[in-house]
């Protein structure tokens, strides 16, 4: 990792430790597309600490399989697209559990030329389940099952992509804002 990109990742950590959930960045220019950022939120649901900077965040999967949620991220990362899948991850006890993670590839962010932001929400057995009928259901048939997820879970999941969207929002405008103050609005 760059100093340029140590120090922006300092520079953002007041806004990113304050996101009441787990939030990652990963850097889609580099070889594997590594982890660069995790937040204390992150770290208190998976156990994973700085020392897991600089590596893919599949290692969360273990002996997982996952296949069509993992299709579906490296759809969505090529494409520049945003997606949310559920993906059975175990943390560092050997722990499993379910994981929705949303993920979008930003582009340019300070001085990434292509960031990743990754947002990841646990969810019970049976939530998890719930979830994964209801995008089979919209796969196979073309149309949103929704009523078929519960009405506080839907709340719930929405609620957290608010939050995820707010965040991409603010690091966009922080960016913005940066650019302004070192003069290199116009350049980049
Ligand atoms: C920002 C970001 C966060 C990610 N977070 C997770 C995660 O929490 N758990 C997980 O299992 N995979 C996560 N992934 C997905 C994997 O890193 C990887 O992209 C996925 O497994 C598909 O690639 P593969 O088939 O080569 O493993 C994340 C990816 C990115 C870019």
């Amino acid at each position: 990792m760059t100093d340029e990109t140590k120090d922006y990742l300092d520079s953002i950590e007041p806004i990113l430790g304050r996101v009441p959930y787990a939030i990652t960045l990963s850097d889609l220019t580099l070889p594997d597309q590594p982890l660069i950022y995790m937040n204390r939120q992150f770290f208190e649901m998976t156990g994973c600490d700085a020392n897991y900077l600089g590596r893919n965040c599949r290692f969360l999967q273990s002996d997982f399989d996952n296949e069509d949620s993992r299709a579906e991220i490296r759809r969505a990362l090529s494409a520049g697209e945003r997606t949310q899948v559920v993906l059975q991850n175990r943390r560092m006890t050997g722990e499993a559990f379910y994981n929705m993670l949303y993920i979008q590839s930003l582009g340019p962010v300070g001085p990434v030329s292509n960031l990743a932001m990754g947002a990841q929400f646990e969810l019970a057995e049976t939530e998890a389940l719930t979830v994964l009928r209801d995008a089979k259901a919209t796969k196979m048939w073309g149309i949103r099952t929704r009523s078929v997820l519960d009405h506080g879970l839907r709340i719930r999941l929405e609620q957290r992509r608010t939050v995820m969207e707010s965040t991409i929002r603010v690091l966009k405008s922080w960016d913005v804002m940066h650019r302004i103050k070192t003069g290199t609005l116009l350049k980049g």
